[in-house]
């Protein structure tokens, strides 16, 4: 039988692509494929996802592991662009939301799958008094100031390094956010790190350092639905959060400065409820923080999220200590996102492990003030399992 050329090329770079799998000196920069000795088969790769109108390209870099589990993130706003989670049968879906091509984010992106920063939800209107100074940031939210401005981490692009270790592959960013930057006070260095283990957990540490004391909080902005991305609502979610208080808002969604009890309220999540059971009771839907049971600084358990028909099961920990539970109530329809699926009200959910929003302006939050010489270290994983 004679061997058609196509065949007798495909098998020499076969050849080639295992060679370079193998030689983990230096594996070529767009597929970073590699199979550790003895470990789980993990692999990363690299492609540009788009170019910016300024002309810049995006990159995209997608991490597998050999359960089923893939992310993908970019470099512009160091974004989750898609997380594939198996079900309790191993059929894998995308569970986030968010859109195929960098344009979609470019158009029209409540924050999918973002890096939120300099500070993560509310600065009640727009400035904050540090060492007798009033500094100004922009107000991108009616009078108040939200995600980090008009030009908030989730819109600047990073700088990525792939990270491959025995039992997980990621990418390290790193972004210099200049002193005045959206009105913050300081020279910030901030660094993010991505990391998809080989038993399906994905993890994000921030760091951060500053020259001058400036407000710092971090988060991780993406829209879960567990039936998979565009499947209906995510109400029938059974949500538990580790939380017997939260921190209720006025009108324009700012802290009023109290902490209050959830016990006996519809925020009561201290035990698994379905997120719509009670969402009427919840003007708006829900929107809130809450203060999570813990150790300062301690890395546990902030909630759990079981989702029965798939049988898939979130859990998130962190060393946070707040959760913003938002339930989507903003989404309406209007933006058609991955596989031309449109996003209604509710459509997915976000639990954004950070400091208290506003806590700039109230002294009985914890402080958010980073000082020069000290090291901002935050650290969230999303664990993922299923129920049968
Ligand atoms: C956060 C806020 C919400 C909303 C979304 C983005 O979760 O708490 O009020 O601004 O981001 O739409």
């Amino acid at each position: 039988m004679v061997t058609k050329p196509h065949s007798l090329v495909c098998l020499l770079s076969s050849l080639i692509t295992l060679f370079l799998a193998l030689s983990c000196s230096s594996p070529p920069e767009e597929n970073l494929s590699l199979k550790s000795s003895g470990g789980p088969a993990m692999s990363l790769t690299k492609e540009i996802f788009g170019y910016l109108p300024e002309g810049q390209a995006i990159e995209i870099y997608t991490l597998a592991n050999s359960q089923g589990m893939k992310a993908k993130i970019m470099t512009y706003g160091a974004t989750l662009v898609a997380l594939e989670v198996p079900d309790k049968n191993g059929v894998s879906e995308d569970i986030t939301l968010g859109h195929d091509h960098l344009e979609g984010y470019l158009k029209a992106s409540p924050y999918f799958g973002a890096t939120v920063g300099r500070y993560a939800n509310r600065i009640a209107q727009a400035q904050f008094q540090l060492n007798g100074q009033t500094y100004h940031l922009a107000a991108n939210d009616g009078p108040n100031h939200l995600h980090g401005g008009l030009k908030g981490f989730d819109k600047v692009i990073w700088q990525a390094t792939p990270v491959k270790e025995k039992d997980w592959v990621g990418v390290h960013f790193s972004y210099f956010s200049p002193d005045g930057e959206e009105g913050y006070p300081g020279n910030l260095k901030v660094t993010v790190t991505y990391q998809l283990t080989s038993d399906n957990q994905l993890k994000i540490l921030y760091e951060a350092e500053t020259d001058k004391p400036t407000p710092i909080n971090l988060t991780h902005h993406s829209y879960f639905n567990l039936h998979g991305q565009g499947k209906g609502n995510i109400l029938d979610h059974l949500l538990m959060i580790n939380a017997d208080y939260f921190t209720p808002v006025d009108k324009q969604l700012i802290p009023t400065g109290e902490i209050k009890l959830v016990k006996g309220t519809p925020w009561d999540f201290t035990s698994p409820h379905p997120i719509g059971q009670r969402i009427q009771e919840v003007p708006g839907g829900y929107d809130h923080n809450y203060v999570l049971n813990k150790e300062e600084g301690e890395l546990s358990l902030a909630a759990r999220v079981f989702e029965p028909q798939s049988g898939r099961i979130m859990e998130i920990y962190t060393t946070e200590p707040g959760l913003q539970f938002y339930s989507g109530n903003f989404l309406d329809g209007s933006i058609t996102g991955k596989a031309g699926r449109v996003y209604p009200k509710h459509s997915g959910f976000c639990l954004e492990p950070q400091h208290f929003p506003n806590s700039p302006n109230q002294p009985n939050f914890p402080s958010t003030i980073l000082q020069p010489g000290e090291k901002y270290k935050s650290q969230t994983i999303f664990k993922f399992s299923v129920q049968k």
